[in-house]
This record gives structure tokens, C-alpha cells and sequence, in this order.
């Protein structure tokens, strides 16, 4: 059984359909994340979910239950939002007792519960601390805390590691995946990261302007989108003509550059060599009329071809996939 199922969730704001026939079904402990641009919905289908939020058609269920019309108080679920919403004049102990405390669970038994919570996300020793003397990390740590220390039926997080610097985002987001492992939490996380989406999720969801591109597992989605937007919001797509004059897709990772006159190839010219570390990025120019650029992604061992040099460039037809 889902845990959490939209039907037919619409939102609109005048002529805004901020969420437009949206059905999804997440599974007990899943972890889906919503994916889109700024603007998309994202935050509109939590808040919706939430019961922050009322929806203008369609139902909501959770744990079976049709939630649509019950208030949030009734609902048992976990909020992280980017920006901390910690209380300030609070000790990190007692922003997470908190939701206990709304919940008539005070005493040994909420502190107890309170400093598992801490102990969860690596801020054990730090109770006594008010939020402003904390790091960016640290309080969306705090906020997590607070999220889970009711075990709340359901996670909601939006945005949640947005306002962190990339070195502690990845972090972060290695220990959000580990903690909702442990825990086992139904778990729906907005981004607009594809990266992050990418990296932590069961499934995705993308989202544009309140509808929904494609539900998948992100290996699915990234090698098999289901339309150009998704092809595109996913990474960098390689666009070709097929014979039958259909538009296939081929991503970067499976574009071979090397040395003209070895094995085949179509030449081409390199126009940008890109250093990103673990990996270079080329921008080649094929020779022959073709129209539209490509962009290969290969590993950096120690030598990379120079912007002007001439190579020999080619993929394999399975790993084009013909956009629908
Ligand atoms: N309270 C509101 N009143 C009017 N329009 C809104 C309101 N909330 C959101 N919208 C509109 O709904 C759309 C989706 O917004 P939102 O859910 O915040 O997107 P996201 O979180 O993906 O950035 C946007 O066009 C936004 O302007
Ligand atoms: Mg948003």
C-alpha cells in the first residue's frame, strides 16, 4: 500500500495552476524527490501534502487515509524547510522538545527522545547552544532533528540543504540518505538540484509549470526521459537526427573522443576542453554540415585533447534514446 497518494491534485492561483492533475504514489520508506524549476510547484505540492495548503480538486491520502480536509495537527509529518525556522531564543534542546512538547510528551521520556534525535544527526554535546551560535550545517541539523524526534509517519523537505556551500551540501546529503535509511521514513524531498535529486532518491519526479514530466528512478529518467524537458532538466543532452526523422538524445558519457584515424569515427574539432576535475568535458564542432554541437564527458587521466585539435568522435546506437 502507498503511503503517501495524490489524485488528481490540482492548486490553482487565478489563472495559476501552481499544481495541475497531479497524481503520484509513494511506497512505505520510499525516498521521492521532486524535481523542477524555480516556480514549477515544488512547494506548492508539499505544502499541499503538509495540509498547509488546500487543494482547489483531487484528494490526498496518507497512510490510507484521506487526509484532504484534515488540518495539519492531524497529519504526523516531519518539515524541513531551506531556510532553518529555528526558534532564536531556544536552546537546540529545546527547539527539539518542542514538537514533543505540542504533542503532551514532556519529562525524562521527551528529553531522552529529544538527545536520541541529536545523537541521529551528529549534534550530540551541543544541546545547550542557542542557534546563533551554530553553523549553517549545524542548524539545518537542528531543523532535522526537530522534523524527526515525534517519528513522524512522513518527511517533508524543501529545500532543505539550499542555503549550504557545495563541500557541505554533499555531506549532508550522504547523511540525510543514511538517516532516512535507519529510520525508514517515507520520505518526499524538493530540489531543484538534479544532482541531489539524482543522487538520493528511490524515485524522482519532475515537475514544470505544475505538471508532471515523468515519474522514475533517476537512471531511468536521466537515460530514458520520457520528453525534451526532462532530457534537458536531467544534464546535458546530445541531440541527433535519426534516420526515421525522429530526435534521439545521446548524454555525454557516451560520446568516445580520441585520436583521428585509429578506429573510425566522425571527425570533428574541438572547440572547448573543460577541466572538472575528476572529469574533462569537450565542446566539439563535427565536421560535415552538422548543425548542432556535441558534448562528451570522459574521464581525466593526466591528458586531455586542446581546444582546435582534431579528433575522432562516436557513440553506439543503443545508447541513443529517441525522444518522444
Ligand atoms: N500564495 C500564492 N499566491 C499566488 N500564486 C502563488 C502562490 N504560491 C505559489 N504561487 C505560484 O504558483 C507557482 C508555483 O509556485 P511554487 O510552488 O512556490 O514553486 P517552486 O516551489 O517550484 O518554486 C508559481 O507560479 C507561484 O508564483
Ligand atoms: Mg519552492
Amino acid at each position: 500500500m502507498s503511503d503517501i497518494r495524490l489524485e488528481g491534485v490540482s492548486k490553482r492561483y487565478g489563472a495559476v495552476a501552481a499544481a495541475d492533475e497531479v497524481d503520484l504514489a509513494v511506497a512505505q520508506g520510499e525516498f521521492v524527490t521532486i524535481l523542477g524549476p524555480s516556480g514549477s510547484g515544488k512547494t506548492t505540492l508539499l505544502s499541499l501534502i503538509a495540509g498547509l495548503n488546500r487543494p482547489t480538486a483531487g484528494r490526498i491520502f496518507i497512510g490510507g487515509r484521506d487526509v484532504t480536509d484534515a488540518p495539519a495537527q492531524q497529519r504526523n509529518i516531519g518539515l524541513v524547510f531551506q531556510s532553518y525556522a529555528l526558534f532564536p531564543h531556544m536552546t537546540v534542546l529545546e527547539n527539539v522538545l518542542f514538537p514533543l512538547g505540542v504533542r503532551g510528551i514532556g519529562g525524562a521520556a521527551a528529553r531522552t527522545q529529544a538527545l536520541d534525535a541529536l545523537k541521529l544527526v551528529r549534534l550530540d554535546g551541543l544541546q545547550d547552544r542557542r542557534p546563533s551560535q551554530l553553523s549553517g550545517g549545524q542548524q539545518q541539523r537542528v531543523a532535522l532533528a526537530r522534523s524527526i524526534v515525534f517519528k513522524p509517519d512522513i518527511l517533508l523537505l524543501d529545500e532543505p540543504l539550499g542555503a549550504l556551500d557545495r563541500k557541505l551540501r554533499e555531506e549532508l546529503q550522504v547523511e540525510l540518505k543514511q538517516l532516512q535509511r535507519s529510520l525508514g521514513v517515507t520520505t518526499l524531498l524538493v530540489t531543484h538540484d538534479q544532482e541531489e535529486a539524482l543522487s538520493l532518491s528511490d524515485r524522482i519526479m519532475v515537475l514544470d509549470k505544475g505538471r508532471t514530466q515523468q515519474v522514475a528512478a533517476p537512471a531511468e529518467a536521466y537515460l530514458r526521459p520520457a520528453n525534451r524537458f526532462v532530457a534537458e532538466f536531467l544534464g546535458i543532452a546530445n541531440f541527433v537526427g535519426l534516420a526515421d526523422g525522429r530526435t534521439g538524445l545521446v548524454r555525454p558519457e557516451r560520446v568516445r573522443v580520441g585520436p583521428t584515424g585509429i578506429n573510425g569515427g566522425r571527425p570533428a574539432r574541438v572547440v572547448e576542453t573543460i577541466y572538472l576535475g575528476q572529469m574533462v568535458r569537450y565542446h566539439l564542432a563535427l565536421q560535415g554540415g552538422e548543425d548542432s554541437p556535441v558534448v562528451a564527458a570522459l574521464p581525466f587521466v593526466g591528458k586531455a585533447f586542446a581546444a582546435g585539435d582534431e579528433v575522432a568522435v562516436s557513440w553506439d546506437t543503443a545508447d541513443i534514446w529517441p525522444v518522444p
